[in-house]
Order: C-alpha cells, then structure tokens, then sequence
C-alpha cells in the first residue's frame, strides 16, 4: 500500500490518474480502520477508479478534555484493510502538514455545527468542516464517502457542499453494527467488557423509539422520552448528552412525527462517550 504523507505527494498521484482519464474516490477517516470505515472504502471502490483514504487524527475537532493523544492509532494495519478493501493510497500528513505555523483560516457551517454533539463538543464542527474542505480541495474527489454513523457531521458537510458550490458528490453509506446492534466506531476499544456489554442500550433505546412510532405514536416528545427511559434503566450510562428526535437534513427537532425523521442519541457509557442514530420514515 502506498503511504503518502505530504500534500505535493498525493496531489501528484491524483493528477496523473486524472490524466488518464480515472475518476477519484475519498473517503476521510482518523483511522483505526473497521467494518464500517472498510464499507465506505469498498463502496467507493466500485464506483471511482482511484481511491484514496485519508488517515489524519485531526486536532482541530478535538477539545483539550477530549481523546487527541489517546486516540487509537495503528497505520500499518489500517494500510493492510484499506488495500484489501481497495483503496489505491492512504494519505497521512503530519498535523503540521495540514496546519502549519501561522495557520488562521477556519470553515463554519453556522446553525448545522450548534445543536446535538455541538453544544457539548464547542469547536468541534468548525474542525471536521475545515478539515475536510482541505482534503477536498487536495485530493479534488468525484465523490466523497462518509457514514451516516455521524449523522450531524455528514448534514453539515452535505450543507457545506451546497453552500460553497464544492464540487464534490457526497455519498452517505448506512451504520454498520456489530451482530448485538452497538454502532461500530474506533472508541469502542476504550470499553471495558461489562461496559461493551452495556453498551448495545443505545441502539435497543433507538429501537423502543422506533417500536413505538411504529405503533402509532406520532408525538416526537413521547418518542424521545421512551428512548432517554431506556438509556436511564442501564445502570452503566454515567451521563446522557442528549436524546433528539429531529428531521435528518435540517437537524431541526420535530414534535408533530411525518416524512424523514431521525432518532439520535450521545450517551456515556462509563467514561466513554458513544453517540448512534435511527432512521424512521413515517407516513
Ligand atoms: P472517523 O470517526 O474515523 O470516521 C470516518 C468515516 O467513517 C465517517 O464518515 C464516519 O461516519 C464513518 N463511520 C464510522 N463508524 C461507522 C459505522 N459504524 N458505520 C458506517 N460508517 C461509519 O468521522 C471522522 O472520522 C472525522 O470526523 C473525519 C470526517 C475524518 C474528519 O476528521
């Protein structure tokens, strides 16, 4: 697998598959590869002809309580599952790459960034959409590939797009789960097994929710209620960040229930902050 760690480097790759002719696929990611990662790169795969995963612990998004040095990192084995899934390249610049000294201009999706994981994580958004913009605008995709894992991130970029006329399809893949339902993400390797183990109330909570609309309930306050119930009977959940009910494009809460709607909730279990969605189109 070919490692490229600076900017002229991978913009030198891209361009010589353009001019033959290849299209360009990105899927950005901090690493620690799983399936879920592996199913954007796969799915990008069968539509670009050059694939590129960027590999980058970005700590703009990071807040200084958060995880920026204890983040799971591991490049060799995350080269190994990118090639076999069939990137072409990973792109993995130093932060002083990205951000070098004197670095001063920020992207800021203004009302998608307040709301959700915004109003706890402050900054967070205006990193990931700086962030992207630059890898965007050094890998200059077809399409990018990102999870609807992240549900708030992936409006906001999509939000992006249309905003600053990127020149870009964004390519939303759904959540892969582990086979008792828990979202998988890089961050569950800080849980310990009793904690793995609590860890699947998030998507039995999402779940109720569902059950319940499906029942009839078309009141969203009732909805998210019956979910926070759920998420407050596992002793292990230490704290609740928030449980929305809210439309999936505007991140807009609903409290009369019709069209898209999407259930999301952020919750920690133990220290271990763990955020998952549901989808639910109701008629
Ligand atoms: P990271 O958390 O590594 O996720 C990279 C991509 O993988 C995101 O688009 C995310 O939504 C997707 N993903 C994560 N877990 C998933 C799952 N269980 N199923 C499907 N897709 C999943 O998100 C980021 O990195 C960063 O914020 C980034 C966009 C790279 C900017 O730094």
């Amino acid at each position: 697998m070919n490692v490229v760690e600076t900017i002229a480097g991978v913009r030198e790759l891209v361009r010589a598959e353009r001019r033959r002719g290849k299209s360009i696929g990105l899927v950005p990611t901090m690493g620690y590869l799983h399936e879920g990662h592996l199913s954007l790169i796969r799915r990008a795969r069968t539509e670009c002809d050059f694939v590129v995963v960027s590999v980058f612990v970005n700590p703009l998004q990071f807040g200084p309580q958060e995880d920026y040095n204890t983040y799971p990192r591991d490049l060799n084995r995350d080269a190994r599952l990118a090639a076999e899934a069939g990137a072409a390249v990973i792109f993995h610049p130093a932060p002083a790459e990205m951000y070098p000294e004197g670095f001063q201009t920020h992207v800021e999706v203004e009302r998608l960034s307040q709301g959700l994981c915004g109003a706890f994580r402050p900054g967070h958004f205006r990193g990931v959409a700086t962030v992207v913009t630059k890898l965007f605008n050094i890998v200059t995709p077809d399409r990018a590939y990102f999870g609807e894992k992240d549900a708030q991130q992936l409006a906001l970029i999509q939000r992006m797009v249309r905003d600053l006329n990127l020149d870009v399809e964004i390519v939303p893949l759904p959540i892969v789960r582990e086979s008792d339902g828990l979202a998988l993400s890089s961050r569950n390797t800080y849980l310990s097994p009793a904690e793995r183990r609590a860890a699947t109330v998030l998507y039995r909570a999402l779940l109720r929710g569902r059950d319940l609309i499906a029942a009839g309930e078309r009141d969203g306050r009732r909805v998210g209620e019956a979910v926070r119930g759920t998420l407050q009977a596992e002793p292990l959940v230490s704290r609740i960040d928030y449980v929305a009910v809210v439309d999936p494009e505007t991140l807009a809460e609903k409290a009369a229930l019709s069209g898209r709607v999407m259930l999301a909730v952020a919750a920690y279990i133990g220290k271990v902050r763990l955020i998952d969605n549901i989808r639910v189109v109701v008629d």
